[in-house]
């Protein structure tokens, strides 16, 4: 496989909105030699997120956009994204709503990671809902971004097991380790690698 340099990976950005676990994986991941992507920018929708350290961390340039007026946001944003050529954008724990314009702007170049097998729990506080429909299995999907919440055509699922006594905690935790995993792959899946 040819060896992909900074100069021709496809530049991206990573909107976040807490911890940035998965940001972090994702940066670890586009280090990699042959990792398609480069991560440009990193987008919060919240100035206290402390997934922003990253930026500080990686020299990744990272950029505040609070969304109380979503047209006006927005906006800003894609300008930013222009200005940084950026080709793709990964959702990764950002608990904002993108605009239908916004995402037709972008159409299929948006994915997205959620806390559950798609198409159960969309929305929030999947674990805590999973648990109390007593699901014997639970996991994480990657998909594109459509117009319709966590509808997007589906990349890959990972599930996982859910075993008694399990908490929202407990739950949350294991299948966060394995959304660090499941998002990489889903990227090299897309890109036919
Ligand atoms: C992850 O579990 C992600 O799947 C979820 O938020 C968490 C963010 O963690 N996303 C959603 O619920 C989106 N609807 P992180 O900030 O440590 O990556």
């Amino acid at each position: 496989m040819a060896t992909l340099t900074g100069l021709n990976k496809t530049k991206t950005a990573v909107f976040i909105s807490g911890k940035g676990s998965n940001l972090k994986s994702l940066i670890k991941f586009s280090k990699i030699k042959d990792s398609p992507i480069s991560i440009e920018l990193i987008i919060s929708s919240n100035l206290k997120a402390k997934g922003l350290k990253y930026g500080k961390i990686f020299k990744i340039k990272k950029k505040v956009f609070d969304f109380k007026n979503k047209n006006i946001s927005e906006n800003r944003l894609i300008s930013t994204l222009k200005k940084n050529e950026i080709k793709m954008i990964f959702l990764a724990g950002f608990m904002k709503i993108l605009s239908k314009n916004f995402i037709k702007r972008f159409k299929g170049k948006i994915l997205n990671i959620h806390p559950s097998l798609l198409p159960k729990y969309k929305g929030l506080n999947t674990h805590r809902r999973a648990l109390d429909n007593n699901e014997k299995y639970s996991g994480c999907t990657v998909h594109f971004v459509n117009s319709k919440l966590d509808s997007g055509k589906i990349i890959l699922q990972k599930k996982v097991k859910v075993l008694k006594n399990e908490t929202e905690e407990t739950l949350a935790k294991k299948i966060l380790v394995e959304e660090h995993k499941l998002y990489p792959k889903a990227i090299l899946k897309i890109f036919n690698l």
